[in-house]
C-alpha cells in the first residue's frame, strides 16, 4: 500500500489525508476540491484517500501477450481509454460472456458503456479500415459514435498505395522481407516521417489537398516507376479521400487539448499499447520489427501529453513466448512437439492475419530487459494456464554467444541469430490453473514458476491471466492505486 492510502487509513477521513499531506508538504498550496471527495496533490488525482493513476500497458514480448483481454478487465475502472501508436496491424481479443469481439485499430474501451475511447496522433490510420471496424462492431450490436470515439486531427492516414508497396516488399522473393501484416503500416509511418503524409485533417480541406497528394505522388510515383508499376493519378488519390472524409471527420478532435482537459477533471486514462517492446523500431529486433515506438514513453508522444501523465506502466508478458513474422527468437521451439504442444493448447494463431505463430519457452533475458525499455513497474502474466500438465517448463536465463555467455540481447541482428538460450529446468504442476480467480486456486508449483519469473526479470507480477474470459483474472496489485 502507497504512503498516501496508508496515512489515509490512518487519519480516517479526507481532511485527515489532506492535512497528513500538508504535513509532507506535497500537497499543492492551491487545494482544488472537486466532487467533493477528490483533492489535486502533487499535479494528481486524489480519490477517497488513494492516489489515482494513469496507467500504461504495452506489450513485454513480440506482442500477442494479452493485452486486449488486460486492457478490457482494467478498463472498467478507467474513464478514457487511449491507442497511441500502430494502426490496423494490431489484433486485440476480448472476451465477454462467452462472446469473442477482435479489434485492430479501435482501443479496447468501445466495447464497454460509458468509456471514451481516443485514438491518439502516434497511430496511422486506415480511413477504410477505421469505417469497416466500426460495421463490424456494429454487427455484434457495439454502436460506435463520435460521442464515444476521438481521433486526433493530426494523424496520418494510410492510403492504398501504402498497402501495394508493402505487398511488393513482401512478395515471397523479395529480398526486403519482414513477415509484416501488409496493412501498409511501415510505409506509412515513412511517409510521416518524410514529411509527405496525408493527415486526418487534411480530410477537411479538400481544396488545398491537391497540393499535398502531388508532393506525395512525387515520392511515391517515382518509387513506382523503379518497379515498373503504372504511376497513381493525383485524380485518384484525391477521389478516395473525398469520397471517405465526410465518414470519418465527425470523430475528429484535437487529442491533446480534449486529453488535458480530461486529466484536470480528474478523469482516469488507459493508454493500450499494440505490438509489444521487442517489436519496437528503436529497441526491438531490428529490421524485424514494426515501424513505431512500441515502448512505454510513446504513450506520451503519441498522445499529446507529457510523460508525467505516466504514473504506472503495465507489461502485458505471456507465460511462455511468441512470435509472427521472421526474425530472431532464441527459444523458439517451432518445429518440434513443445512449440506444437503450445501453439495448439494456446490456440496461438494471429488475429489479423490468421497466421500461425512461432511459439517457445519463457525467455527471462529478454523481459527483463524490456521492464527496463518499457519502464515497467508489474507484469500481468497471461496464459499461465497453457502450462498446466507439462512434466517439467524451461525458462531462458542467459544466452550462450561466441563462447561466452551475456545476459542482455544483443543489438546486432547476426549476434541476435547466433544467441544461444541457457535454459533452467522448473518442474511443471498437475492440477489445473486454469479458470482460477485467487491465488489459493492456484498449484504450488505453479505459484513457484511465477515467483522465479519475477525474480529473473526484476519486476513483480501484478496481474494474473487464467483463461480468455474477462472475470478470469487475479489482482495483486491495483495499477490504478498508487
Ligand atoms: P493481444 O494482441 O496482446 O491483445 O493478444 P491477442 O488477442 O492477439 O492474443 C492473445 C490470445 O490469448 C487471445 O485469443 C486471448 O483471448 C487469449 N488469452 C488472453 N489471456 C489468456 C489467458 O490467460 N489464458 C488463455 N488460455 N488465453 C488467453
Ligand atoms: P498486437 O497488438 C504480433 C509483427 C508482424 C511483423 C512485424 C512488422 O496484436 O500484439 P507490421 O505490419 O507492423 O509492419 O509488421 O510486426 N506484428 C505483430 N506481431 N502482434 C501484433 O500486434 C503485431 N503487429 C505487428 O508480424 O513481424
Ligand atoms: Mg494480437
Amino acid at each position: 500500500m502507497g504512503k498516501i492510502s496508508l496515512l489515509s487509513l490512518l487519519s480516517g477521513s479526507i481532511w485527515g489525508t489532506t492535512l497528513a499531506c500538508l504535513a509532507e508538504g506535497i500537497l499543492y498550496p492551491k487545494v482544488d476540491l472537486a466532487g467533493g471527495t477528490r483533492l489535486q496533490v502533487s499535479g494528481r488525482w486524489l480519490r477517497e484517500g488513494i492516489l489515482m493513476a494513469n496507467v500504461v500497458v504495452v506489450g513485454s514480448q513480440w506482442g500477442d501477450e494479452g493485452k486486449g483481454k488486460i486492457v478490457d478487465w482494467l478498463s472498467e475502472q478507467a474513464d478514457i481509454v487511449v491507442r497511441f501508436q500502430g494502426g490496423h496491424n494490431a489484433g486485440h481479443t476480448l472476451v465477454i460472456d462467452g462472446a469473442t469481439y477482435k479489434l485492430s485499430l479501435l482501443p479496447s474501451g468501445v466495447v464497454r458503456e460509458g468509456k471514451l475511447s481516443v485514438i491518439g496522433n502516434g497511430v496511422v490510420i486506415d480511413p477504410q479500415a477505421l469505417i469497416d471496424e466500426i460495421a463490424q462492431l456494429k454487427k455484434q450490436g457495439i454502436v460506435v459514435t463520435p460521442e464515444t470515439l476521438r481521433i486526433a486531427e493530426n494523424a496520418p492516414l494510410i492510403l492504398p498505395l501504402h498497402r501495394e508497396l508493402e505487398a511488393l516488399r513482401e512478395a515471397d522473393d523479395a529480398a526486403t522481407r519482414i513477415g509484416t501484416t501488409k496493412r501498409g503500416i511501415g510505409p506509412a509511418y515513412e511517409d510521416k516521417v518524410g514529411r509527405r503524409a496525408i493527415r486526418f485533417m487534411d480530410l477537411a480541406d479538400l481544396p488545398a489537398l491537391h497540393g499535398k497528394i502531388d508532393r506525395l505522388l512525387a515520392h511515391h510515383n517515382a518509387l513506382r516507376r523503379g518497379h515498373g508499376l503504372p504511376e497513381i493519378r493525383a485524380q485518384t488519390v484525391y477521389d478516395h479521400l473525398a469520397a471517405i472524409a465526410p465518414k470519418v471527420l465527425p470523430f475528429m478532435d484535437t487529442v491533446w487539448s480534449l486529453l488535458d482537459g480530461k486529466r484536470r477533471e480528474g478523469k482516469r486514462i488507459l493508454f493500450e499499447g499494440a505490438q509489444g517492446a521487442l517489436l519496437d523500431i528503436d529497441h526491438g529486433t531490428y529490421p524485424y520489427v514494426t515501424s513505431s515506438n512500441t515502448v512505454a514513453a510513446q504513450a506520451a508522444t503519441g498522445s499529446g501529453l507529457g510523460p508525467n501523465a505516466i504514473d504506472y506502466v503495465l507489461g502485458i508478458c505471456k507465460a511462455y513466448t511468441t512470435r509472427v513474422g521472421l526474425g530472431p527468437f532464441p527459444t523458439d521451439q517451432m518445429d518440434n512437439a513443445i512449440g506444437k504442444t503450445l501453439g495448439e493448447r494456446g490456440n496461438e494463431f494471429g488475429t489479423v492475419t490468421g497466421r500461425a505463430r512461432r511459439c517457445g519457452w519463457f525467455d527471462a533475458v529478454l523481459v527483463r530487459q524490456t521492464v527496463l525499455t518499457c519502464g515497467i513497474d508489474g507484469l500481468a502474466l497471461t496464459k499461465l494456464d497453457i502450462l498446466d500438465g507439462f512434466d517439467e517448463i524451461k525458462v531462458c536465463v542467459r544466452y550462450r554467444l561466441d563462447g561466452r555467455e551475456v545476459d542482455y540481447l544483443p543489438a546486432g541482428e547476426q549476434a541476435q541469430a547466433r544467441a544461444e538460450p541457457v535454459y533452467e529446468t522448473i518442474d511443471g504442476w498437475k492440477e489445473p490453473t486454469a479458470r482460477a480467480r485467487s491465488w489459493a486456486q492456484l498449484p504450488a508449483q505453479a505459484i513457484k514458476y511465477v515467483r522465479r519469473i519475477e525474480e529473473l526479470v526484476g519486476c513483480p507480477v501484478a496481474l494474473l491471466s487464467t483463461s480468455p474470459e474477462r472475470e478470469d483474472t487475479i489482482l495483486m496489485k491495483n495499477p490504478f492505486e498508487l
